[in-house]
């Protein structure tokens, strides 16, 4: 059919506000006193909070112990969601009644892709198998003026830096890799859905102000040493946990032989070592990126911001800033590394790889190499990798190993098809697939596939290695390295090969690699891609129906939870003791019942299946009062018909992991009212308090063993407490056969969190609010 014409670009909606931002960091330096030295990480941020006294004075010493203490109370500029976790934003964000988002958003359809024969059958596979989802996207997108992204045009993080990313931009993301536009100079956080919707509805967004990691780059890359190694090296340094509360700060001469592209691959990978975020002071290369991508407004307005004396400059650390924790990295003599297998942390040195593959007695060769997805898929990437692939084509070889190319977007999938990038990786035998997610998601069929539970092998240029993520075999060993390095090595199918140091036997004798140059940008320019791979424009439409169907298996439109009632609650059940862990998997698992996302009903039925028994040690078996037993959703299910509200009884760090806000939405539309525990994972806490449950924990951790399943527990001074903001404590009334025992709880409602709770989530607040 005919091509429809190219949509323009609004760049005024992709531009950060900077003269509201730039007034409001004079706010900051009013309220801190003009002496104070901030890191760019905490202009940017302190520049984008609703109100800083508030937000930087309270609980903060004076405004001396910001970082690990202060409450930011913060208005992000945009939104990005992927097609996955946007199903259940979307419904929340619906059910507030609202005509459009309160800031620019968009939604990018990449992870119900597969890659498995290739991009011209496995795009339109997916889009048939996924239907129902993408039209109730692409509804919904257009009602409510979000720009959508259809099926086939990108993946989300690349798709956010060609488009949405900028230098002093504050978004969030509905995915943990969102960061990756903080190659930009963005902040940019991956959050789940209810917290975007926060953000949709102009309601402050609240983090506890992290701390700043400074990371200090001198030197120059050169050879094969490549942006993935700083990260894979950090990684090494830092471990998976490392990161956890900080914010990652580049800094240092390093900095400027950056490409922008290769920061943001850094970015991409602070998600690896539990970062809240990562992000590079604005640099000269972001320059001709912004430029190549259609915004050269933008790179004015941004240089002109980094142009500015100190006490308004935005978008550079003051020069006495000071950081929590400083690493250096000399780019000059850092070495490729590989990453792996099973965690991204394990980081060794190529030059050491192959005695480690030996000494660990790790498989000697490898069935696949794949290159690209949202890490690593920039022109620079692609371009060294084909310029592996010239060398080796011209030496008459071809990969031993299955060679996959994922390209992170259209507009750079077009680019390498113009400049024949493409064609001389699938004349070397790789297979191009969709501008998707696919094997970096498990949603991959391998060709090589081993048998389940057999030790194998695969290179990745992807960022997360954990078992079963790729082809959905524990077994399989996971290696993360740079595109480059990961296409040397396919040729030689050698788990053990050296490109540096080692040749490859042909009939004309040995072959030996040289290192790759590759190009930062395409001398020509980005190409224009298939315009049906455009964005809606992001103007609302009041016409549009958001299509919903009730039969459907995958979708439902959210019930408002009820309210609280006007007394205390009384002849709660404890449905069931857990025992031990408890994170958000074995709240609410993933894996097949990640379909469900967009239909709480349908995927409440994974509840707390992965919970042991304190009792009985089973796990997913609960007890109902008169002995029966049955799954806990069963149960929980059985006791909403019959209108009995419950509670959970749990031990230390409830609902660690991530973020899912499903972990919490289930319990309470099963009639969940309180979750009491010896301690709780902050985020999932703060996350039950958002859909109206009430955390509670043990003031004698000791109490725990005073309460059993099914036991009948009232609350005392829990109504009190949300009616005077948080003030005051709760106890729990517990009837056993006929004797009253009583507990002391603690809490953490603030006033804010004890309106949700009234109101019955905090979505029913923002909804109130919105009407009145
Ligand atoms: Fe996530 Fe897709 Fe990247 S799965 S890691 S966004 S390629």
């Amino acid at each position: 059919h005919s091509i429809p014409p190219r949509r323009p670009v609004d760049i005024a909606s992709r531009t950060p506000p900077y003269h509201k931002l730039v007034t409001k960091l004079e706010e900051v330096r009013r309220v801190l006193g003009s002496e104070r030295q901030l890191t760019l990480a905490e202009k940017i941020l302190y520049s984008h909070l609703e109100n800083p006294e508030e937000s930087l004075l309270s609980n903060t010493n004076n405004g001396r112990d910001i970082r690990g203490t202060a409450n930011l109370k913060l208005k992000p500029d945009r939104v990005a969601m992927q097609d996955a976790s946007a199903q259940m934003a979307l419904l929340q964000f619906m059910s507030c009644g609202l005509p459009s988002t309160a800031v620019p958003a968009s939604i990018h359809c990449d992870h119900m892709i597969v890659g498995e024969k290739g991009a011209d059958t496995d795009l339109p596979n997916s889009i048939a198998g996924n239907k129902e989802v993408f039209d109730f996207l692409e509804s919904a997108a257009k009602k409510y003026g979000i720009e959508f992204w259809p099926p086939g045009a990108g993946i989300i993080h690349q798709s956010v830096l060609e488009n949405y990313s900028a230098p002093g931009l504050m978004m969030l993301g509905t995915d943990s890799h969102t960061p990756n536009a903080g190659g930009l100079g963005a902040i940019a956080i991956g959050v789940g859905g209810a917290d975007a919707v926060d953000a949709l509805v102009d309601a402050p967004w609240e983090l506890k102000a992290p701390k700043i990691l400074g990371v200090k780059l001198v030197g120059e890359l050169s050879g094969w040493a490549s942006p993935k190694d700083v990260i894979l090296n950090l990684a090494g340094q830092l471990t998976v946990r490392g990161g956890t509360g900080f914010i990652i700060e580049y800094f240092g001469p390093g900095v400027r032989t950056l490409s922008c592209t290769g920061m943001a691959t850094c970015c991409n990978m602070g998600a690896e070592v539990g970062a809240t975020t990562s992000l590079f002071p604005f640099s000269p290369a972001h320059i001709p990126y912004l430029q190549a991508t259609h915004r050269g407004p933008i790179a004015d307005a941004a240089a002109n911001i980094a142009s500015l004396p100190m006490q308004q400059n935005l978008l550079r650390a003051d020069p006495e800033a000071v950081y929590d924790k400083v690493i250096e990295i000399d780019l000059s003599t850092l070495e490729p590394h590989i990453n792996g297998p099973f965690t991204p942390d394990l980081s060794t040195p190529l030059s050491k790889f192959k005695d480690v593959v030996e000494e660990k007695n790790w498989p000697k060769t490898f069935g696949a190499g794949l290159i690209g997805s949202c890490t690593n898929s920039s022109y620079q990437d692609m371009t060294r990798s084909e310029e592996v692939v010239k060398q080796a084509s011209a030496a008459g070889l071809k990969p031993v190993a299955d060679f996959l190319v994922t390209p992170g977007s259209e507009q750079i999938r077009a680019t390498l098809d113009r400049d024949n990038t493409l064609s001389t990786f699938s004349s070397a035998g790789g297979t191009i697939l969709a501008n998707a997610c696919g094997p970096c998601i498990g949603m991959w069929t391998r060709n090589d596939a081993p048998k389940k539970g057999e030790s194998n092998a695969i290179f990745t240029s992807f960022n997360r290695n954990f078992p079963g993520r790729n082809d959905g075999n524990r077994a399989t060993m996971n290696f993360i390295a740079s595109p480059e390095l990961i296409t040397a090595m396919t040729y030689s199918g050698s788990t053990t090969f050296n490109p540096m140091t080692d040749s490859i036997p042909t009939p004309n004798g040995p072959f030996k690699f040289t290192p790759p140059k590759g190009s930062e940008l395409p001398s020509a320019g980005f190409a224009d891609g298939n315009p049906e791979f455009d964005p809606t424009p992001g103007v609302p439409d009041p016409s549009v129906e958001v299509v919903v169907d009730p039969k459907s298996t995958r979708l439902a439109l959210l019930d408002p939870f009820p309210a609280f009632p006007d007394s205390e609650l009384t002849s709660l059940r404890v449905l069931y003791k857990v025992k031990g862990q408890c994170t958000t998997d074995t709240i609410s698992a993933a894996g097949p019942w990640l379909k469900y996302k967009g239909h709480l009903p349908n995927i409440s039925e994974n509840t707390l299946i992965g919970a042991v028994n304190a009792k009985t040690d089973e796990v997913n078996v609960a007890y109902d009062v008169d002995g029966t037993t049955s799954s806990i959703p069963d149960l929980a299910k059985k006791w909403k018909e019959q209108g009995q509200e419950w509670l959970v009884v749990a031990e230390h760090n409830y609902g660690e992991g991530s973020a899912r806000e499903h972990a919490a939405l289930q319990p309470r539309y099963l009639g969940g009212r309180i979750v009491l525990t010896k301690s709780f994972a902050r985020i999932h806490e703060t996350n039950l308090k958002k859909q109206g449950i009430v955390p509670l924990t043990f003031v004698n951790e000791a109490d725990y063993n005073l309460l059993e399943a099914c036991d009948e527990v009232s609350t005392r001074g829990l109504l009190d407490v949300l009616q005077s903001g948080g003030k005051g404590e709760v106890e729990l009334v517990v009837k056993k056969g006929g004797e009253e025992k009583v507990i002391k709880t603690k809490h953490t409602l603030s006033k804010d969190q004890c309106g949700f709770v009234l109101a019955g989530s905090a979505l029913n607040l923002l909804a109130r609010r919105g009407r009145e």
